[in-house]
């Protein structure tokens, strides 16, 4: 048996050993007293018993044991000109001081707190420090505006809110604080205080009595200790996409996390103490909290937080200049950005320019990864390209090519073989085992490892009914695909109609609630069409009210100019039609799936649901040039 066998069916067959030994990679206050308690499943609770601190682990630990004076994070800001070295030791005493801030703002152990920033190493500071308290934090995408920071707001009803004046996009500026000040006035339970970080680029006007200078709160501070929290205790909420407009807000403990991103890391990507690991993402999203703050800084390694983009700041090189410059042995994003540099620099000319001797392996996950996108950077690179698949919900890959235990041969457009811990079963549609090779729906029978979702945040019932209903025993991931012969795993994509774009999950809902708001707009659908750069990208359609006679374009532009208003710039629906009536079910429900397909000239299987199937010749004019794309 292999070494990647051997652990997944360790891992499986014995759960409590395989994880009770990799909770020796943390430090504990009080070790568990049981691995894993499943009495209440799909409550699955770890390290029961056990008492911790994620900041300790992740900070203190490292200073303590002789890493104080190792990089423990490396801003790179092309975007500010700026480069900005922080070494494990100066990463405490800046957690333990803005950890001190906050608790003489009255954040305390298992009080929430929304930070809302841009990618600046402050964002990493704000959640340790929260960490450090037994605060749970929450952290709202840069990308996204009032209406959606005011939702996860009133969901999280934080004691406090931590911004920044300014994020800075390629070539612009966004201010944050208007965004800020619009959803804290929309909000039913806004915070009554802001910590906010001014930057040069565009300092923000406070508002008295409400909010609080960074710099200023900093300098008055008592550096703060580490609070102990049992392992089971939340250590953050984050917020991602359903298809309702209402976000699901995943809870993640202290214990199973600390273990599960610890391991990940090691086993996973073959990352290693004192390595220098990238993950071009943001901190917004989960793969931001995974691999650019958790995993690497619990592991001892120096993570690169980079506030650019992979095109354009300064061109299509700059990923290679990071690599070298800071001697990046792994780097992590999403397929997306591959095809951007692709897009720019075809040949991949700007690599010569740079010596990326120290690298060793280029991760890509988040969309699906196209065999022509993994072709090229492979033959670019030289190196191995690891596709991987994960979810919010998750935190950590379920199906990766190990390679830290044992590098398995790649198949181009599989993601590989189930990552140990993830028990991986396609399941047909009666929920029966499909054969091998036979598309069906990706689940994981239960126990889900640690590190996943421990509930929904104050909605257990939508965490039962949402992921563990459908197929009993199993989370559901509502993702289709199959697993071949070979126990290869594909992932053929969502099932449901969360649409992702540019490896970004968003939701349908959230922008068809903007649209239906609109005056003249009685209905609206809004699905995703596949797009060759960001994989998908959002098309709507609308059904106009009764007597309303503007010019069409005139209204699409509107609506186009709302949704990035109140959803946000990362939303980005710019194509918007009219049509004169919606595909439904008797029912009444709107079917987006054989709309999307249309769009994506693909044959369609007519929903025996459907009211009047003439509906999708309508839908078909409508979409005119994107309905006759080769599919
Ligand atoms: N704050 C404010 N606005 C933001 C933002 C943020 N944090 N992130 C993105 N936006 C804006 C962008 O500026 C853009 O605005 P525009 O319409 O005025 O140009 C809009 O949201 C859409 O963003 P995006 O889809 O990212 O497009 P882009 O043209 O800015 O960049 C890529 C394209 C390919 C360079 C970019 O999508 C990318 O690097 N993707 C990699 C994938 C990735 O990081 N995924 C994260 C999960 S792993
Ligand atoms: P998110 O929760 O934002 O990380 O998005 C998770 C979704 O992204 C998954 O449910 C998949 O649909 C998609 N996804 C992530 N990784 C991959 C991958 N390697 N291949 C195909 N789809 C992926």
């Amino acid at each position: 048996m292999g070494a990647y066998e051997d652990a997944f069916t360790r891992s499986v067959s014995d759960p409590e050993g395989f994880w009770g030994q990799a909770a020796q990679g943390i430090s504990w206050y009080r070790p568990p007293e049981r691995v894993l308690d499943d009495s209440d499943s799909p409550f699955t609770r770890w390290f029961v018993g056990g008492e911790l601190n994620t900041c300790y682990n992740a900070v203190d630990r490292h200073v303590e044991s002789g890493r104080g004076g190792q990089p423990a994070l490396v801003y790179d800001s092309p975007v500010t000109d700026t480069l900005r070295r922080l070494t494990y030791a100066e990463l405490r005493d800046e957690v333990a001081r803005f950890a001190g801030a906050l608790a003489a703002q009255g954040v305390t152990r298992g009080d929430t707190v929304v930070i809302y920033m841009p990618m600046v190493p402050e964002a990493v500071v704000a959640m340790l420090a929260c960490a450090r308290l037994g605060a749970v934090h929450s952290v709202v995408f840069g990308g996204f505006a009032a209406k959606e920071l005011a939702k996860r707001v009133d969901d999280a009803r934080p004691t406090l809110l931590v911004t920044a004046s300014c994020g800075i996009e390629a070539g612009r500026v966004v201010e944050y604080m208007p965004l800020v000040d619009r959803a804290l006035q929309v909000a039913e339970h806004p915070p009554s205080t802001c910590v906010v970080l001014q930057r040069p680029q565009a300092p923000a006007e406070l508002t008295e009595g409400r909010d609080l200078d960074w710099h200023e709160v900093v300098a008055d501070a008592e550096p703060a200790d580490c609070v102990p929290v049992a392992a089971t205790d939340p250590l953050y909420i984050l917020y991602t996409s359903g298809t309702t407009g209402r976000p699901k807000g995943i809870v993640r403990d202290n214990g199973g996390h600390a273990v599960a991103m610890r391991w990940s890391l090691e086993n996973v990507y073959d990352v290693h103490p004192g390595d220098v690991w990238w993950t071009y993402s943001d901190v917004g999203w989960v793969v931001g909290h995974s691999y650019i703050v958790y995993a690497p800084l619990l592991t001892g390694c120096t993570t690169v937080v980079f506030e650019g983009k992979p095109v354009g700041t300064p061109d299509a090189g700059a990923f290679w200049r990071v690599i070298a410059e800071h001697g990046v042995k792994a780097l992590f994003t999403a397929p997306t950005a591959f095809r951007a540099i692709k897009q720019a620099d075809p040949k991949g000319e700007l690599l010569a320019d740079h010596d990326l001797a120290g690298f060793r392996m280029l991760f890509l996950a988040g969309e699906r990864l196209d065999p022509d996108t993994y072709h090229w950077a492979s033959e670019l690179l030289q190196r191995p390209v690891i596709d991987h698949w994960w979810q919010t919900e998750t935190a950590w890959a379920i199906v990766a090519n190990p390679m830290g235990i044992e590098p398995l041969r790649i198949k181009p457009g599989s993601a590989t073989k189930p990552v140990p811990g993830y028990d991986v079963r396609v399941l047909t549609e009666e929920g029966d085992p499909a054969d091998a090779g036979q598309d069906g729906m990706l689940t994981v029978k239960l126990p889900l490892p640690p590190g996943t979702m421990t509930t929904l945040w104050n909605d257990d019932e939508r965490f039962v009914e949402d992921y563990f209903s459908v197929y009993p025993g199993y989370y559901f991931t509502e993702d289709g695909g199959k697993i071949d012969e070979d126990g290869y795993v594909w992932v053929l994509g969502r099932v449901d109609d969360v649409m992702n774009v540019a490896g970004h999950r968003l939701s349908t809902g959230a922008m068809e609630e903007v649209l239906a708001d609109h005056p003249d707009v009685a209905e609206a659908a809004v699905f995703g069409v596949a797009d060759e750069m960001k994989g998908q990208m959002p098309v709507g359609l609308v059904v106009l009210s009764a007597g309303v006679e503007r010019d069409t374009a005139e209204i699409s532009a509107e609506l186009s100019a709302k949704v990035r208003d109140e959803v946000g710039a990362i939303a980005a629906l710019k194509d918007i039609r009219v049509v004169d009536r919606l595909p439904k079910t008797r029912s009444g429900k709107i079917l987006r799936a054989p709309m999307r397909d249309i769009a994506d000239g693909k044959e369609i299987d007519v929903p025996s649901t459907i009211e009047d199937p003439d509906v999708l010749d309508e839908v078909r004019g409508a979409l005119g040039e994107l309905a006759s794309r080769e599919g």
